[in-house]
């Protein structure tokens, strides 16, 4: 696998060949043919004009997608996020736990550092929805749902609700099995990547950059490691008339892949952009950089992105408290090509 080293580093990333390809093939081209139907995006302008032609539609939307063929309401939506937005709150509020020791293998340690904080008073079958494991396969998933669904029922009233995450009261709160199923699938949806795409931006930015000066803020690290490995490295539109007027070479038939990962490193756009510095971000504002959408276009943005960032800063606190290392014979990191960018394993040990 060809080999990427950031800045001056002695830390490599290893990128699946595809996406090492992407990055030294159209480096700096604006707009690109990916494929006989397909074009590839990267000049901020351009992603601009095709963005503002129409809205995404619901199956272009990665986390309220259909279900099961079936549409997620805004209403449903809305619920959701203000139960895992109430959940992440009150998380963040209980003091950290001194015993908590987040060494090991990255991402794994984090994920499951955060799925026990946000979910792990829960019901088993409920802690398993956030489980990483589920990831292989859909049917998988969906098997998993199904018999959960079934043998949660009502929630039982010695169980305090007081202790189940909001998210849970959704699940247990459905009026009957077909419901259940529904909010349980929303569930998955919801818990598991709030503990995967966290501990995959912390395991980026802990191979950028740690150890970290004690005067760089945790936002500036976060801001910079999703900008150089951003987790949605590709944004997808498909084909549809309003992307006609953006750019000549789009035909009707083309769908859109639009690039965060090239135009965070294009050097019309950035100083030195190769290089993981965190300090960039005392100056530029991380709403209005061109070309920086490491959470989707202005009036698309993620949801969660005001969840996240306090998520991964929890994380990255508790790395420099106890002053955790990467392990100093790994000098290579995998970046696999999957939906989510993100190092395969990192090893986190004390210094
Ligand atoms: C590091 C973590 C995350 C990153 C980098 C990220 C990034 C993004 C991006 C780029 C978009 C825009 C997609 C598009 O326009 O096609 C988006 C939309 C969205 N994200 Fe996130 N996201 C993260 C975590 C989460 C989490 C944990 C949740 C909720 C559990 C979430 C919920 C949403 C929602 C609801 C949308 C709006 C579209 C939809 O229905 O999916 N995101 N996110």
């Amino acid at each position: 696998m060809p080999t990427h080293r950031i800045g001056g580093s002695t830390r490599a990333v290893e990128f699946a060949p595809r996406i090492a390809e992407l990055l030294s093939r159209y480096g700096d081209a604006p707009l690109f043919r990916l494929e006989p139907d397909t074009i590839g995006i990267a000049d901020p302008d351009l992603m601009n004009a095709v963005l503002s032609g129409r809205p995404a539609n619901e199956h272009e939307r990665p986390t309220f997608k259909p279900v099961q063929g079936s549409s997620v309401t805004r209403t449903e939506a809305s619920a959701f996020m203000q139960a895992l937005g109430a959940d992440v709150r009150a998380a963040l509020q209980r003091p950290v736990d001194s015993a908590a020791d987040v060494s090991g293998p990255w991402p794994n340690a984090g994920q499951i550092y955060l799925r026990d904080l946000l979910f792990g008073r829960e019901h088993l079958w409920l802690r398993l929805m956030a489980d990483r494991r589920l990831e292989i396969a859909p049917k998988l998933t969906w098997a998993a749902v199904t018999t959960g669904a079934a043998v949660l029922g009502k929630p039982k009233r010695d169980e305090p609700l007081s202790k189940l995450s909001k998210l849970a009261t959704l699940v247990l709160d459905a009026q009957n099995y077909r419901d259940r199923r529904r909010a349980m699938f929303l569930y998955r949806r919801m818990s598991a990547p709030t503990c995967f795409t966290v501990s995959a931006l912390v395991t980026s930015a802990l191979w950028l950059g740690a150890p970290f000066r004690d005067d760089t803020p945790n936002r500036n690290i976060l801001l910079e490691a999703l900008r150089l490995l951003p987790p949605t490295w590709n944004i997808l539109r498909m084909a549809s008339p309003e992307f006609l007027s953006a750019d000549e070479r789009i035909g009707p038939g083309d769908d859109i892949l639009l690039f965060p990962l090239l135009s965070h490193r294009n050097p019309k756009l950035w100083d030195a952009p190769e290089e993981f510095l965190p300090e960039r971000w005392d100056e530029l504002d991380s709403e209005n950089h061109p070309g920086y959408l490491p959470f989707g276009p202005a009036g698309e943005r993620c949801w969660a992105r005001h969840l996240v960032l306090p998520l991964a800063e929890r994380l990255l606190d508790l790395v420099r408290r106890d002053g955790l290392v990467i392990s100093p014979d790994q000098t290579k990191a995998k970046a696999e090509l999957g939906g989510l960018l993100k190092l395969s394993e990192v090893r986190m040990v004390r210094a």
